[in-house]
């Protein structure tokens, strides 16, 4: 049987035993006399390598390239569409992990969880001492949601039932979503002043890159906690280090960063009011699963010269 040649990065088992016998997974390799670039028919882009034009010019074989996830801001996909080249991701099945995971930082950072974890622990806990890691209220505080796009809207939802005072900034207003979730459209600044939870829902674009920085700490509350389950560069690193270390906001609960990994030795891997997890936002079974399947269904449409049931651009 003829397999068809497709270049990945790091496929787990449970990916390749679902594309089947029919594909040769080529290693990713971007080198100047790659192999994989050379006889590639499809990429597959599990963790995110980047992929853009010139890129796509050495490997002349490629149909289509699938990506593992919703974010495609590592894919150049005006270089790939003018090339013919369709993208595809898998956007609506990691919603509900994704807002699991928001609420999951937005507990840990509120009660505690990580610190309280470490104490419990330790040989330091000897004694029950209810004035001991006093932490915020979550049900009935105000949580700001920046995006409020199909994920937002998973976590506007978890939040009414948290009886949470919602309040959203998105590029447009959405007035059904204001009816559903009882929310409240405010500009940028606004909804950071008046939160005390700021959750990051947003796609990274030109437009999100370092959208929270010094000035936007600024307006926050000294009590308040951001949440950042989008892509680490809508915040800027230096300026969240800052805030943090010198008390501008109380904690901060980040699932990703800029750069991900941060460096062993940063100092933000040493603060105690930061709960940091490393992209975990859709790693959930049922999760991953699906994203493999719609990956893959990409995968064979592209190859197969029809339209991608999931298509980005
Ligand atoms: C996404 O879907 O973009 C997540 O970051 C997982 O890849």
């Amino acid at each position: 049987m003829t397999r068809t040649p497709v270049m990945a990065d790091n496929l787990p088992p449970l990916f390749v035993e679902l594309l089947g016998d029919g594909y040769e997974v080529l290693p990713w390799d971007t080198s100047a006399d790659s192999d994989s670039l050379r006889r590639a028919a499809a990429f597959i882009t599990y963790s995110h390598p980047r992929v853009d034009g010139p890129l796509l010019d050495r490997a002349p074989n490629v149909k289509v390239v699938s990506n593992h996830g919703v974010g495609v801001d590592h894919i150049d996909v005006a270089a790939a569409v003018e090339r013919n080249i369709p993208v595809g991701n898998t956007p609506g099945c990691l919603d509900g992990s994704t807002a699991d995971m928001t609420f999951a930082l937005i507990l840990a950072t509120a009660r505690n969880i990580v610190i309280g974890d470490h104490y419990a622990r330790s040989p330091e806990f000897t004694l029950y001492d209810p004035s001991l890691m006093i932490g915020k209220e979550v049900h009935g505080s105000t949580l700001g949601i920046v995006g409020l796009g199909r994920i937002g809207k998973q976590v506007a939802r978890r939040a009414c039932a948290f009886d949470m005072r919602v309040l959203y900034h998105n590029r447009r207003r959405d007035p059904a979503a204001e009816a559903e979730f009882n929310a409240e459209f405010r500009t940028l600044d606004d909804l950071l002043a008046e939160s005390d939870f700021v959750a990051l829902n947003c796609p990274l674009t030109e437009e999100t890159t370092n959208l929270i920085s010094t000035p936007q700490f600024e307006q926050m509350q000294r009590s308040a906690v951001l949440i950042n389950m989008s892509r680490g560069a809508v915040v800027d690193t230096d300026a969240l280090y800052v805030a943090l270390s010198t008390g501008r906001i109380a904690a901060a609960g980040i699932d990703v960063t800029q750069p991900e990994p941060l460096p062993r030795e940063h100092p933000l891997l040493k603060l105690r009011n930061l709960v940091l997890t490393p992209h975990l936002g859709s790693a959930s079974d049922r999760t991953r699963r699906c994203m493999i399947e719609m990956s893959i269904e990409n995968l064979r449409a592209g190859l197969a010269g029809q339209p991608l049931p999931y298509r980005v651009g």
